[in-house]
């Protein structure tokens, strides 16, 4: 069995990604290709985006540079509205594990996304839901039959309903039910009948569909010792859905071969770029630092953050975009989340500056943008995205090194690692510049380019640098000559535009993957090697662990 904590995850991994709790493949691109269907996120019903909606758009996924995709979970799913909570556009509520949630088509057309992403050496991470089954209520209503194979009450752990207040009691949380409008039943994981299945079904899963990674869904609410047989029957890299902002417990899964979403590092950046901490308001950018130890001390001392997915937006939280509508605010947070410690991972509809709020309203249909590939941030991320592609393929150790937070105050942070430097502030559009000197890890006199404003500087006395942040855009600096030879898409700050701020809905998230022709992965203690069963499909044979890190690997970088 191989152990997650010992592995570097590389990072890039921005997933293209539909999907998490409510994701999003119905939202991200319809079979025709057609921009015009209207989609309101607060119906909550299905909007009709499909598998072969997506695989047409691989265009835009891969031009933004992405080289994963997170798609939303892809079984059966309850028909219409009986609970009057809405239709399952989400992809959560399953109920058949052997047939295929057919508004997102058939299992051809899922392949054949698969293959096509593969082609273009873009990973496939599928959503998956293992802690439940869907039954429509009240409870001393429910139906068995309509579900499968858990068609009996057996496999499931009594009924009970999750009580929120009581999260220390582990029973609660781990075996009561969830009602969601309906019932999410509870299974027993526990049970050999049910453990034997679900680590069958996702080896055979895998195996069949070709899946490069999994995302599972509600990791918290299951018993946690069910995971590292599960995780290596599917023999991919597995993230699992931890919403928490203690690290201790987020660290903690990392010892049952899953990675997690980095929630600590995220509540760092929301309240620094926000200036906004309601439980330290003069803190500023301390509070980033002081969320970036807390994610290298206690039980997370010995953790791979490469392993941690770092992401400002998802489908659970209202998005970054729409707590402000300064666009300096909005891209310093979401480039500095591309570049930080970890999987980067972007909200499909970031790069076109969606803003929906709590969900549902972040669900919006991204085919109401037009796919703009014009768009500033969708420019401003394919050239971040590409920066950090560019300083992973010179630097194979990149990814396991930690950044060094230089100054943290209440208006701005310096941060380095290697050759990266940082410089940036939260004063927003509005500041009409202001000057920094900082110290750098740069030597006096050397030449540094700055990607995010396409302008060089020269390095002062004693390797500091004197810098002027306008219009409260951000400095990513670089040694000008590794630079030169990269034409990265130029990001002319002084003529940003101002997004229109239309409402729509969408979603994804794209990991950034190595490419299939290179049959091993760098993780921090060296080489990694799989011990699992080769691949069905025999040109992927070999492949297969270097995947299993997946999508995240790199490997074209290492
Ligand atoms: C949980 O606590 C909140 C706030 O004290 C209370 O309103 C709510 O009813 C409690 N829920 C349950 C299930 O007891
Ligand atoms: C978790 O699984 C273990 C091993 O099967 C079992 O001993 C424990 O009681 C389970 N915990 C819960 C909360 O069900
Ligand atoms: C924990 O929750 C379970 C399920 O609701 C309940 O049966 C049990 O009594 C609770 N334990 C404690 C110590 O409250
Ligand atoms: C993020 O920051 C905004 C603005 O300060 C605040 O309203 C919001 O509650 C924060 N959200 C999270 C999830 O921390
Ligand atoms: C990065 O931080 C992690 C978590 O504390 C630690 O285990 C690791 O050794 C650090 N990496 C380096 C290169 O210092
Ligand atoms: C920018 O300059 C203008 C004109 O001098 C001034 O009114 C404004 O307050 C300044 N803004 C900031 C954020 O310093
Ligand atoms: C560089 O900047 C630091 C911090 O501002 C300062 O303490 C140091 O004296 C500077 N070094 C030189 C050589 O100017
Ligand atoms: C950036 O914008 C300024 C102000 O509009 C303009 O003078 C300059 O030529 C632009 N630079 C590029 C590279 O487009």
């Amino acid at each position: 069995m191989f152990n997650l904590s010992s592995l570097l995850i590389p990072f890039f991994f921005l997933v293209a990604f539909f999907g998490y709790t409510t994701a999003l493949t119905d939202r991200f691109a319809k079979e025709d290709g057609s921009t015009d269907h209207p989609c309101n996120p607060s119906s909550n019903a299905y909007c009709g985006g499909t598998w072969k909606g997506i695989e047409n758009k691989l265009d835009y996924i891969e031009d933004l540079g992405f080289t994963a995709i997170w798609i939303s979970p892809i079984d059966k799913n309850i028909e219409g509205d009986p609970a009057g909570a809405g239709e399952a556009y989400h992809g959560y509520w399953n109920i058949n594990y052997e047939e295929y949630n057919e508004h997102f088509g058939t299992q051809d057309d899922l392949l054949s996304l698969i293959s096509a992403a593969h082609k273009r050496d873009i990973w496939v991470m599928v959503d998956t839901v293992v802690n439940s089954m869907a039954l429509v209520g009240p409870y001393d209503q429910v139906d068995y039959s309509k579900v499968y194979p858990f068609n009996k009450e057996k496999y499931y752990h009594p009924y009970c309903i999750i009580d929120w207040n009581k999260s220390d009691n582990k029973t609660n949380i781990q075996d009561c039910w969830q009602d969601s409008g309906v019932l999410l039943a509870d299974l027993n994981v526990e049970s050999s009948d049910v453990k034997k299945y679900l680590d069958k079904h996702i080896h055979s899963s895998v195996q069949q569909l070709d899946f490069d990674g999994l995302r599972i869904d509600a990791v918290k609410m299951m018993n946690e010792s069910f995971f590292p047989d599960f995780v290596k029957s599917a023999g991919v890299f597995s993230m699992g859905e931890v919403f928490d902002y203690d690290p201790n417990v987020l660290c903690d899964y990392m010892n049952y071969d899953i990675g997690v979403t980095n929630y600590v590092v995220r509540l760092g950046l929301n309240f620094s770029f926000m200036a906004h901490d309601k439980f330290q308001p003069n803190k500023g950018f301390g509070t980033l630092k002081d969320q970036t130890e807390l994610m290298t001390s206690g039980k997370c001392s010995n953790s791979d953050l490469g392993q941690m997915l770092i992401f400002l937006d998802n489908h659970d939280l209202p998005r970054y975009a729409s707590y402000t509508d300064d666009q300096a605010i909005i891209m310093s947070a979401y480039s500095f989340a591309i570049l930080w410690d970890g999987i980067p991972s972007v909200y499909y509809g970031q790069e076109q500056g969606f803003y929906g709020g709590l969900d549902p309203a972040n669900r919006e249909a991204l085919w109401t943008s037009k796919y703009d590939q014009t768009n500033p941030y969708y420019t401003m991320i394919k050239t971040i995205v590409n920066f950090r592609k560019q300083v992973m393929k010179q630097d194979s150790d990149f990814t396991r090194h930690n950044y060094t937070i230089i100054e943290a105050e209440l208006n701005h942070v310096a941060a380095k690692k290697r050759d990266v430097f940082l410089l940036y502030n939260n004063l927003g559009s509005k500041d009409n510049g202001t000057v920094y000197k900082v110290p750098t890890q740069y030597s006096e006199n050397e030449v540094v380019s700055d990607v995010f404003g396409h302008r060089t500087l020269t390095v002062g006395h004693g390797g500091n640098i004197t810098a002027t942040l306008t219009s409260g855009y951000p400095m990513v600096l670089y040694p000008h000559t590794k630079l030169s030879d990269f034409r990265l898409p130029t990001i002319n700050q002084t003529v940003m535009p101002t997004t229109a701020r239309e409402k729509t809905t969408t979603v994804y998230t794209s990991f950034y993957s190595p490419t299939y022709s290179t049959r091993s992965f760098h993780g921090s203690q060296g080489l990694i090697t799989m011990s699992s069963s080769p691949r069905a499909i025999p040109s992927f044979e070999t492949l297969f662990f270097t995947f299993v890190f997946t999508a995240l690997a790199f490997i074209l970088f290492c």
